[in-house]
């Protein structure tokens, strides 16, 4: 039995009805983040830290966003964690699994993301956070080598290990409901193949061991079958195949994913839509990068850097339609390196070369260097999500949340649809879905009330 179906009052409707009875964020979320590394830990440390009110929550929009409602006159912008009912920092507790059994003050030592003026104050707090062990099948990420792992005979064995463990966590912790967010390594790239067409195709997989199954995988199928919503923050397929879409129908469990943007994605798709606003031609767009975090020694392999590569190409392409707009578009050169340099550690540099064309086709360049911190961008986003995905799960969504397509770089749509890519549709998107749930009016930005 799923946690929901102990705990959780049970409404009908059909998926993406309005919620007409929102059930309010009552008692304790459980955090669960399969991977304790440098996002995981730079969460959570920020987390324990706004909580004690000794650092800001910054780039969190559910901590610091407001949501204009009504007309431009009104002046009403209450903040978004006002407007929609969101559980409170204090009420999060964390979870983790990871093949290295280092405690979270350790993996964030390490992980060399945060300072020891931010992490001494925490340090009691931060160590009592322990990883459950992992399950992990090295061929799916060939650069680790842990110790902390799972034995188990069978996948479907390893299913239930996982789910053993949510269940212990929620309940050892008090907790009323559970979230995921997926910060554990981009594992190779994996095509969809037959068992991943159908739930029972999937469990008998589960059975059989199949190679078609990665980790990423298991702690998916664990969460659904347990009703606790999965976002996932790297490119793996994890949620995105028709049988965990099939398992999240029938659970009524939220998912969303892939891949956080952050860093050259997130720029390029801040960049692209102006550009293609003004109908300036885009030639070419170069981006490298170097980093040194472990993140960086996993993508070192060619096939988890392929499933990286995959998700960081779709952005331009679907921003700027070369179908819709051959001459402007139609021969852009899109190139994506990721170069593993250790000295840098998190703080990565990105570098893009643009290469666009304007009034009678004279050539113009931009360039950008963005000297950025990976963990930094993406700990609000694994914040937001797991508050707005515990949020969705608490209006009865199920199955995949694109109004969540803010925050990914591969964001996952309908079969039919093409993905949104343009963030300030995304933010509209997202912002409309909440006044939408709440009753109030969508907002068109129209404006012909204020004129004659
Ligand atoms: N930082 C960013 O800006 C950013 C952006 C987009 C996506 N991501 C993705 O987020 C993920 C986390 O990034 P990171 O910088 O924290 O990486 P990291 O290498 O510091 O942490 C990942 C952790 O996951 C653990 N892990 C791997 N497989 C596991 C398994 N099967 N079970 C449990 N634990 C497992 C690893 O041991 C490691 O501690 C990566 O997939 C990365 O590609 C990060």
């Amino acid at each position: 039995m799923g946690i929901a179906e102990r705990d959780f009052p049970c409404y009908e409707p059909a998926p993406m009805d309005r919620p007409q009875n929102i059930a309010k964020p009552e008692g304790k979320l459980a955090v669960l983040l399969p991977g304790l590394g440098a996002v995981s830990t730079t969460f959570i440390a920020g987390c324990l830290l706004a909580r004690q009110g000794l650092a800001n929550p910054v780039g969190a929009l559910t901590q610091s966003g407001t949501i204009r409602l009504g007309k431009r006159t009104d002046n009403r912008s209450p903040k978004v964690r006002d407007f929609v009912p969101l559980a409170e920092l204090r009420d999060l507790e964390f979870g983790a699994w990871d093949l290295f059994p280092d405690n979270a003050y350790e993996a964030a030592v390490s992980a060399e993301v945060l300072e020891s003026r931010h992490l001494d104050p925490i340090r009691a707090e931060l160590e009592q956070i322990r990883p459950m062990s992992a399950v992990f099948y090295p061929e799916y990420v060939k650069r680790l080598n842990g110790t902390h792992l799972k034995r188990a005979g069978s996948k479907a064995d390893m299913v239930e290990a996982l789910r053993d463990d949510i269940r212990g966590f929620v309940k050892a912790k008090g907790c009323s409901r559970a979230v995921a967010v997926w910060c554990g390594s981009t594992e190779t790239y994996v095509e969809p193949g037959a068992v991943h067409q159908s739930v029972a195709a999937f469990e008998k997989g589960l059975l059989n061991s199949d190679p078609g199954i990665t980790n990423s995988m298991m702690y998916a199928w664990a969460c659904l079958k347990e009703n606790v919503p999965y976002a996932n923050g790297a490119p793996n397929l994890s949620v995105d195949t028709p049988a965990a879409l099939e398992l999240a129908r029938d659970t009524g469990t939220a998912v969303s994913g892939k891949d956080f943007k952050t860093g050259q994605t997130l720029m390029k798709t801040i960049l692209a839509p102006g550009l293609k606003a003004r109908m300036l031609g885009l030639s070419g767009w170069f981006s490298t990068n170097i980093l040194g975090n472990r993140d960086g020694e996993v993508l070192e392999d060619p096939e988890s850097f392929k499933s990286k590569e995959v998700s960081k190409l779709g952005a331009l392409e679907h921003i700027l339609q070369p179908s819709v707009y051959p001459d402007l578009y139609g021969k852009t050169y899109h190139k994506v390196r990721i170069n593993y340099y250790p000295p840098r550690g998190d703080a990565k540099e990105g570098w893009d070369n643009i290469d666009i064309f304007g009034w009678l086709g004279y050539p113009m360049q931009i360039k950008v260097d963005f000297l950025c911190r990976d963990s930094i961008l993406a700990a609000p986003l694994v914040l937001d999500l797991a508050l707005f995905m515990d949020l969705a799960s608490r209006c009865n969504f199920r199955g995949m949340q694109e109004w969540l397509s803010f925050y990914f770089k591969s964001p996952m749509t309908a079969e039919n649809l093409y993905p949104e890519h343009d963030l300030f549709i995304q933010l509209m998107k997202l912002k409309n879905t909440l006044r939408w749930i709440m009753g109030e009016e969508l907002i068109t930005h129209l404006g012909n009330e204020y004129y004659d």
